[in-house]
């Protein structure tokens, strides 16, 4: 029997004209598209291509038009600033077009780049939807990236601004941004003409004008500006996220698709219309943070909670649970690393029981493959449905989930049920055939991709095409393998390139590979992905030393060890390297990271007929086991 999200799904697939153009009646148009889908320009694709809107009206003023203007538009709850207040749609609109107009007076534009370093507060949601408001196009690094990191960004984007604060916090105590903002300027090519700085009171950052400005002083001397009416076509957002090269790649997003697809996902997926609380335990450096906790919620009028703390530790395993109560949640989001955190310290849910959770629906996990055992851990804690979804940076909005605003069905651990209306996700082989059901294969989405997804690489159409849409023509390639079982439930198992996944956060294993390399004493490095019981993944490196080194062990350690958090940044988590006298190679020189991944991880393996010295391989189990990994006997396959 077909049920209603089946049903959804294929009318989405057999007429996605009909199925957008009616969506799109969630938002409100300058001019209402009648152009839904556009593939003149195949294989990019455009949504509502004569439609013209503004992103920023849509989540702050025509709620306030519609009488809403005293809800609460963002909560901010901050343990670790013992700070927290709300902000209303009239407050939320007033600090948005004042904060526009300041920019516009400085001479941004529609088009212009807009770079924000921002920790989690509401001024960063200020900042995303001021850019938004006046078609300027924004680009937040998440505040966990070092100074390098931040220039890259800064050189490929090319702002004419940046948006930062002194310092973000954190548990270990303050970070300072701005000196982190000084060194990545000084480091770029690319000069920026203006920085607006938000001075907080646990570090005060010194100015250097007059390039830098005070944000208050700015904006309370700057007057309101109105929304900019946009094509539908125009870009939103820059999103840089891991590839496989140390080179990030800027995720392009448009402003008519974006906000078509998220209404959309917040009725249907996390089953939330205005006045209700929404609460993405996220960061607004990554995607779940530009969608569920920024644009999301607050396209549709609710009330987005901004959490600058963390799941455990600020101060204790019970911080979710006492704000969901106290705040009336509905849905709740949440990577499942945070979960294993709250599980290790509160094994049998005993700070769980403490509160009044009957406000929360469901909980929905995604960021990282969700291991059964936390699927089944939470849902018997919360006696709720806890709903594992899978999407990426690329998509905006999620690929597969259980439609719990429409029909929900039966939760399979393991799986993030199935497509979602929009996404025709096939499991192809390495030649282009689909796989039968329950085997696994490459995950693809056919084109043409639902609005909200990417529509390019920023500057880079030849980088977007190479990336996603060569490998099998008239298919999106999502980097993931995976299979789909015989009740068309999507499985979701493991990365097909060489991304990591540490804690939810994406990184590259490659990008790790160009830093260790530029230690003076390191001749080559491979860095691979080991499983972690907390964040899912963490990176573990190998290196070979120049002929000649004379370093100890442990000075390498250490020196390895603070480059990564220079270069990179601390959310790296980098604490795992050891120098080995040779890397396991294939006769043409390709470092076999997939064996070494299989080793650490104590499965099954077979030594590959085009190795170059089948010895290296126990160097590197030897080297593993010494590490507290490949601790198991496992065999290897003839
Ligand atoms: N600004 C500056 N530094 C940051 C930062 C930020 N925004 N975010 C993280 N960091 C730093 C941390 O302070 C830490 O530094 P340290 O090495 O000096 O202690 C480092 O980056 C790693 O941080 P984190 O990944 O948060 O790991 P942790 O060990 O401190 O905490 C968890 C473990 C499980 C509590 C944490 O990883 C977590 O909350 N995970 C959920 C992830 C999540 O929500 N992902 C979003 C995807 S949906
Ligand atoms: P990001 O672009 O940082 O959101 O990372 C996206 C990647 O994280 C995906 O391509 C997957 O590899 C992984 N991922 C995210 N959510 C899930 C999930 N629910 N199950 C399995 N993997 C996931």
């Amino acid at each position: 029997m077909v049920d209603l999200s089946q049903s959804l799904h294929a009318q989405s697939i057999q007429d996605p004209i009909s199925f957008w153009q009616d969506a799109a009646k969630m938002i409100s148009w300058d001019r209402v598209p009648t152009q839904i889908l556009d593939e003149a320009r195949k294989p990019f694709y455009e949504w509502f291509t004569d439609g013209k809107m503004n992103t920023c009206f849509n989540a702050v003023d025509r709620h306030v038009a519609a009488g809403g203007g005293d809800n609460i538009a963002i909560n901010y709850i901050s343990p670790v600033t013992q700070n927290q207040y709300q902000i209303t749609y009239n407050e939320l609109l007033a600090q948005v077009s004042r904060l526009a107009g300041y920019m516009q007076s400085i001479g941004i534009e529609k088009g212009d780049r807009v770079v924000i370093y921002m920790p989690m507060i509401p001024e960063t949601a200020f900042a995303m939807l001021a850019c938004a408001r006046i078609g300027a196009i924004h680009s937040v690094v998440f505040g966990g990236f070092a100074a390098n990191e931040l220039s890259t960004r800064i050189n490929d984007a090319k702002p004419k601004l940046v948006l930062s604060a002194s310092c973000g916090i954190e548990p270990s105590g303050v970070v300072p941004y701005k000196p982190l903002l000084d060194d990545a300027l000084e480091q770029a090519s690319h000069q920026v003409g203006h920085c607006l700085i938000l001075n907080r009171h646990q570090y005060q950052a010194s100015l250097i004008a007059p390039r830098d400005v005070d944000w208050q002083q700015a904006v309370a001397g700057a007057s309101g500006v109105d929304c900019v009416s946009l094509q539908a076509t125009d870009p939103l957002y820059i999103l840089y996220t891991s590839g496989t090269t140390g080179q990030p790649k800027g995720v392009v997003r448009d402003n008519g698709g974006h906000a078509v697809a998220l209404c959309w996902s917040m009725k249907h997926i996390y089953d939330i219309s205005a006045d209700e609380v929404f609460w993405a335990a996220s960061d607004v450096g990554w995607v779940v943070g530009h969608s569920y906790i920024v644009y999301g919620p607050l396209l549709v009028g609710a009330t987005t909670i901004m959490y600058e703390g963390k799941p455990i530790g600020t101060p204790d395993a019970a911080a979710f649970w006492r704000i969901i109560a106290a705040n009336k949640v509905k849905s709740f989001f949440t990577a499942p690393t945070a979960i294993r955190a709250i599980k290790r310290e509160d094994p049998d849910g005993e700070l769980i029981k403490q509160f009044d959770l009957s406000c929360l629906k469901q909980m929905f996990l995604a960021g990282e493959r969700c291991d059964p055992d936390t699927l089944n851990w939470s849902q018997a804690m919360l006696g709720k449905p806890v709903i594992d979804h899978w999407w990426q940076t690329e998509t905006g909005w999620p690929v597969a989930a259980n439609l719990m605003g429409v029909d929900p069905i039966a939760i399979k651990p393991g799986s993030p049920a199935r497509p979602v209306p929009g996404y025709q996700v096939e499991v192809l082989d390495a030649m282009g055939k689909q796989v039968p059901a329950n085997e696994s294969g490459n995950v693809v989405i056919k084109q043409p991709l639902p609005p909200g997804t990417l529509t390019t690489l920023w500057q880079n159409d030849n980088r977007y095409v190479e990336s996603y849409l060569s490998m099998y023509p008239g298919y999106y390639l999502t980097g993931d393998a995976g299979y789909i079982d015989d009740d068309g439930y999507l499985y979701i198992m493991s990365r097909i390139d060489d991304i990591i996944n540490v804690a939810g956060h994406r990184l590259s294993t490659g990008r790790f590979e160009e830093v260790l390399c530029q230690h003076p004493a390191v001749a080559e490095a491979a860095v691979i992905g080991v499983q972690d019981k907390l964040k899912g993944q963490v990176p573990l490196g190998m290196v070979v030393l120049k002929n000649g080194v004379d370093l100890s062990d442990e000075d390498l350690n250490k020196q390895l060890l603070a480059l990564v958090r220079q270069e990179i940044g601390p959310v790296a988590s980098f604490r795992l390297v050891s120098a080995v006298p040779k890397l396991p190679k294939t006769r043409s020189g390709k470092i076999l990271r997939a064996t070494m991944r299989k080793i650490a991880d104590n499965q099954e393996y077979s030594v590959p007929a085009t190795i170059e010295d089948p010895q290296t391989l126990e160097i590197v189990r030897n080297t593993l086991t010494r590490m507290g990994y490949a601790n198991a006997l496992t065999k290897t396959l003839a």
